[in-house]
């Protein structure tokens, strides 16, 4: 089973002016431990994938179509709970202006690492090469989902 199944997956925006497809038939998977990246030129639907796998998308925009699957788990029909469970803790999103959301001078792994501690009660010190060797399964465009654990 893949980590990651996005399957012709759909978010429009409803505007004044019209619908905006932002994202409109996406299928992708990302195994455990695989790297995926998503290119494409600006305003092609990148951070709206990613932002749709987190749930993250709002009004005036909806997911109209497809399945977001994390191991097997329809991420579309969790209640805002399981979600909430799952974000920050399993699936998360380093957002587009690093510079907000990264210290330049900290090295990005000790940075998820320190992520997980907030988000976990670890008996252990969570150092970054546990999170190498354990944690941290994919990356794809600006979001990182980690499986095992
Ligand atoms: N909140 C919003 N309201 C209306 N339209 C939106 C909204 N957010 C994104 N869009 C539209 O969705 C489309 C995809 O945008 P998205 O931000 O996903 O592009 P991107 O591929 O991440 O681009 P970039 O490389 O510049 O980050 C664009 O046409 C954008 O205008
Ligand atoms: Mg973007």
């Amino acid at each position: 089973m893949a980590l990651l199944e996005v399957e012709n997956l759909k978010a429009h925006f409803f505007g004044r002016r019209g619908v905006t497809k932002a994202v409109d038939g996406v299928s992708f998977t990302v195994e455990k431990g695989e790297i995926v990246g998503i290119v494409g030129e600006s305003g092609s639907g990148k951070s709206v994938t990613s932002l749709s796998v987190l749930r993250l998308v709002d009004a005036p925009g909806k997911i109209v179509d497809g399945a977001i699957r994390f191991e097997g788990r329809d991420l579309l029909a969790m209640s805002r709970e399981e979600m909430r469970q799952l974000r920050g803790r399993r699936i998360s999103m380093i957002f587009q202006e690093p510079g907000t959301s990264m210290n330049p001078v900290r090295k990005v792994g000790f940075q998820i690492a320190e992520a997980i501690r907030s988000h976990e009660r670890v008996r252990h010190p969570v150092s970054t090469r546990w999170v190498h060797q354990r944690q941290v399964v994919c990356v794809w465009g600006s979001v990182m989902a980690r499986g095992g654990g």
